[in-house]
């Protein structure tokens, strides 16, 4: 197990509550899934996850045994053709979805192609596309590139303003695209709300979980979400450019049209038949053959959510994050950082952004000093956490060394 660097000196009652919190951790032996570097704090899980120890044993099999030695038998010996359903399904766990209605491939913006562009075939008639003037670049220039495809209207609506909007329009709305987590402030949407309100509307309700999933308990089921998407390099930790996931509810996949009809997806795929087919259920939103190495990586990593309870990881990422709220306000506010992640815990997700004037400088100047975050510009600094490994302890030590590099360098940051 790696441990933190030794915190410098820090309020005594903030030292002795990061570890009383540490020692009633129940999820604290789950770090030892990960292989951490020493010395090291990482809190850009909610970037790129970092490596569980259940992966190197399992690519080391796929390159030198299933690969190396079986070659082309494996796609059926080692399960490779079904891997795309198979790790969908181990996804769809963590997301509240019953088996049979996920499927993992390509990256997240070929899987929100898909399912945008799906969600307007299913709502003939209705004119408009609306989705988050914050959602992530890829969300919005997709949403567009769907609307020209289709022939729709976009509309940019924040999450606040979507239940008035879609009482106004709804009946024009095809789809509502949002993500629970704005990427940039870590604010939490309310999933089940929105979705109802599109319900009520009629149109069909879309999420982008990549900063979600893995995070906090999702239950896209029972909130009768109609599609998702996510990827798997964030909270999932399955490595750099893993494979993303498209979720569709049953109830959709009869009359399921995909704008990408690879032969993956057909339903007889080796009959190399002259026209497209799609096969059964959410099966037919293959496309190409599937990137093994990525797939099985991922599903490897999957398995540090073995017997996790996401509940309790819920339970946790809040004490962090509100642990580390309260640090940034003790230490840090002082020197003009201003937490923009509310603090209400109902609407947290799981990572603190803070805004400052300096936020790029800083963000660099912490790395140098052992501490991994991100920034997104022009001026927040983002902190993810992740139940799995994360302690309170880091955290302090985060938000310590942060306070030491900002006296450092002056009033903004530079
Ligand atoms: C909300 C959201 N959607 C999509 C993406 C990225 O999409 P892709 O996996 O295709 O690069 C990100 C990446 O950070 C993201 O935060």
């Amino acid at each position: 197990m790696t441990t933190a660097p030794a915190a410098p000196t820090a309020p005594a009652a903030l030292r002795e509550r990061a570890a009383r919190l540490d020692a009633d951790d129940p999820l604290a032996a789950l770090r030892d899934r990960f292989l951490l570097p020493p010395d090291t704090v990482y809190l850009d899980g909610n970037s790129l996850g970092p490596l569980p120890a259940a992966v190197p044993p399992v690519v080391r099999d796929v390159l030198t045994r299933q690969w190396g030695t079986d070659l082309i038998a494996s796609w059926h010996t080692n399960g490779w053709w079904e891997a795309p359903l198979r790790v969908g399904d181990a996804i769809g766990a963590l997301i509240g979805a019953a088996p049979g209605q996920t499927v993992a491939g390509d990256s997240t913006s070929v899987q929100l192609f898909t399912a945008l562009d799906a969600a307007a075939a299913l709502r003939p008639g209705r004119t408009l596309l609306v989705t988050d003037p914050e959602h992530f670049p890829t969300d919005r220039y997709l949403a567009e590139a769907v609307a020209r495809r289709r022939g729709l209207d976009v509309r940019r609506v924040p999450p606040a303003a979507l239940p008035g909007f879609l009482d106004a329009e709804g009946h024009r709305v095809a789809v509502v695209s949002y993500s629970p987590v704005d990427f940039r402030t870590g604010e939490l949407y309310d999933m089940r709300a929105l979705t109802r309100a599109a319900h009520q509307a009629g149109a069909l309700a879309l999420w982008d979980l990549c900063h979600a999933a893995g995070a906090l308990p999702l239950d896209v089921d029972s909130l009768g979400v109609d599609l998702a998407v996510g990827c798997g390099y964030k909270f999932l930790s399955g490595g750099p450019g893993a494979p993303a996931y498209l979720y569709v509810a049953r109830r959709h996949h009869a009359g399921l049209e995909t704008p990408l009809p690879g032969w993956t997806g057909h339903a007889d795929p080796f009959a190399m038949a002259p026209q497209y087919t799609p096969a059964p259920g959410v099966a037919r939103a293959r496309v190409g053959t599937p990137a093994i190495l990525s797939l099985l990586a991922l599903e490897a990593a999957l398995t540090a959510f073995d017997g996790v309870d996401l509940t309790e990881v819920r339970a946790k990422s809040l004490s962090l994050t509100g642990f580390f709220l309260r640090c940034a306000e003790e230490l840090l506010a002082p020197l003009g950082f201003t937490a923009v992640t509310p603090a209400d815990p109902g609407r947290r997700g799981s990572q603190v952004s803070l805004r400052h004037p300096g936020a790029r400088a800083l963000t660099a100047a912490l790395a140098e000093h052992g501490v991994i975050a991100d920034m997104r510009v022009p001026d927040l600094l983002r902190f993810g956490v992740n139940a799995l490994y994360t302690t309170h302890q880091e955290l302090l030590t985060a938000v310590l060394r942060l306070r030491d590099v900002a006296r450092a360098r002056g009033a903004d940051g530079s």
